[in-house]
């Protein structure tokens, strides 16, 4: 028979492996229960999507739409698309669910992947994984400074350090278009010096200009005047309220006026955390207020912010820093070894009581010399090897080696439950 060519997985999109699946399973778990703790509850939307919700909700003109998004013609002629992001769907289902009813702020949290055909290099992938929030039902600027406060106790507990928190304010439908106006005007005196997509944003949607990554473009782009100059006295207004109850949280801010972010939907605060260790997509994650969306989907008025962390751009935050390696392998397996039928049988009922309860045990497929299993379950970063024999079995007593620092005792079942289970256990109760 030929040898068949193997088979890769397509280009952009990646596999998570262990030992790495334990730090994103570490991260969600985080996230869940921060996320918890500011009172949001899960939300599950389909990955795949009609595709006008993304052209009607993210923006015909942004990059994600024209350029970035899986599209096709499903069988019966409906156009469909895998979601690039996840907000437009969460506001779909808040209208579809008429979750505005009983009227109130509606809390919701995702995890998942998006995608988006993007040229693939470090940190930006054609599938990628989002961890978000969105709270819908209030313009107060108080949520704008819940939602960045929840976000820097998400990276606290994750350990992460190093980053910096820029904010910004885009104004509204009321003061948005007296600064397009001026923008415009603006971008006909340079619009010879710019690419042919800038070109193009410059008539149909201006503010898109400064999505623009095109090297050459930047200088011209630099001189173009913010919108901070134009925000009406609601807009000012709100933005500095945000500003003082991130100051009164002793949240550390830089204002970057021109931080647009992609999308159409943004009105009033965006706001984007990038972290150095990351190189070109220095972005972990970003965020804003949209408080006309649900109105453009076709919803009642909800003002509403969230934001997205980008769960892979994080993992290789954390792996540059190497902040979060211990936490992260913390599992503590226990390895148990066994010699002969008989120690088997005994250690396959103590490796069923342990799980029981949670202790993470790896039980010796096959019997092996003592050397043998001790280089087996350092390959598996056990912490832990217990060694189960015929004497151990008429002692009832076993030795327990600790892997880091070599140190070996005996100890009797009841020993044992108590050093792994009992202390979890005892965890458990408390929370
Ligand atoms: P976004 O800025 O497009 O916002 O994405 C959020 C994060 O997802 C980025 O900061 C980045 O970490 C990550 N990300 C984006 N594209 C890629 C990629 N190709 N590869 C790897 N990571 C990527 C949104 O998606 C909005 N829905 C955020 C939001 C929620 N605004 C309001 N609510």
């Amino acid at each position: 028979m030929s040898r068949k060519e193997p088979l890769r997985a397509v280009k952009g999109m990646r596999d998570i492996l262990p030992p790495d699946s334990r730090l994103w399973g570490h991260i969600e778990q985080v996230a869940r229960d921060v996320f918890h703790a500011y009172a949001y509850n899960e939300i599950r939307t389909p990955l795949v999507e009609v595709t006008e919700l993304f052209a009607r909700g993210v923006g015909e003109e942004t990059d994600i739409v024209t350029k970035e998004m899986y599209t096709w013609e499903d069988r019966d002629q409906q156009s469909l698309t895998l979601r690039p992001e996840a907000t437009a769907s969460v506001i779909r289902a808040y209208i579809e669910h008429q979750l505005y009813n009983p009227p109130g702020l509606k809390k919701f949290y995702y995890m998942g992947p998006m995608f988006r055909r993007e040229r693939p290099q470090k940190g930006r992938y054609r599938q990628f994984f989002q961890i978000g929030t969105e709270a819908i039902g209030s313009e107060s600027p108080a949520l704008d400074a819940e939602v960045i406060e929840m976000v820097v106790a998400l990276l606290s507990r994750l350990h992460l350090s190093g980053f910096t928190l820029l904010v910004n304010s885009v104004g509204c439908m009321e003061c948005r278009p007296v600064y397009l106006a001026v923008l415009r005007e603006e971008l006909a005196k340079v619009r010879e010096r710019l690419c042919a997509d800038c070109q193009r944003r410059s008539e149909t949607n201006p503010l898109r200009v400064f999505d623009c990554k095109v090297p050459a473009d930047q200088p011209a782009i630099a001189q173009l005047p913010t919108i901070s100059g134009s925000l009406c006295a609601a807009c000012r207004e709100h933005f500095d309220r945000l500003q003082r109850y991130l100051q009164d949280r002793r949240i550390a801010f830089t204002i970057e006026p021109r931080l647009v972010r992609g999308f159409d939907y943004y009105t009033r605060t965006t706001f984007e955390v990038v972290h150095g260790a990351l190189g070109a997509q220095n972005a972990l994650l970003g965020g804003g207020r949209y408080d006309g969306l649900t109105e453009a989907l076709g919803g009642p008025r909800a003002p509403g912010i969230g934001f997205s962390l980008g769960e892979d751009r994080f993992v290789l935050a954390v792996q540059e820093t190497m902040a979060n390696r211990d936490s992260a392998a913390e599992g503590g397996l226990l390895y148990i070894a066994w010699l002969g039928e008989e120690a088997y049988r005994h250690s396959a009922e103590l490796a069923r009581e342990l799980r029981s309860r949670n202790v993470a045990v790896e039980l010796a497929a096959d019997a092996g010399k003592l050397k043998k299993s001790l280089e087996l379950a350092a390959r598996l970063q056990a912490r832990y090897v217990l060694i189960v024999g015929d004497q151990e079995l008429a002692e009832g007593k076993y030795p327990l080696r600790d892997m880091a620092s070599g140190e070996q005792r005996t100890v009797s079942k009841e020993e044992l439950l108590e050093r792994f289970a009992g202390a979890r256990s005892k965890v458990a109760a408390e929370r």
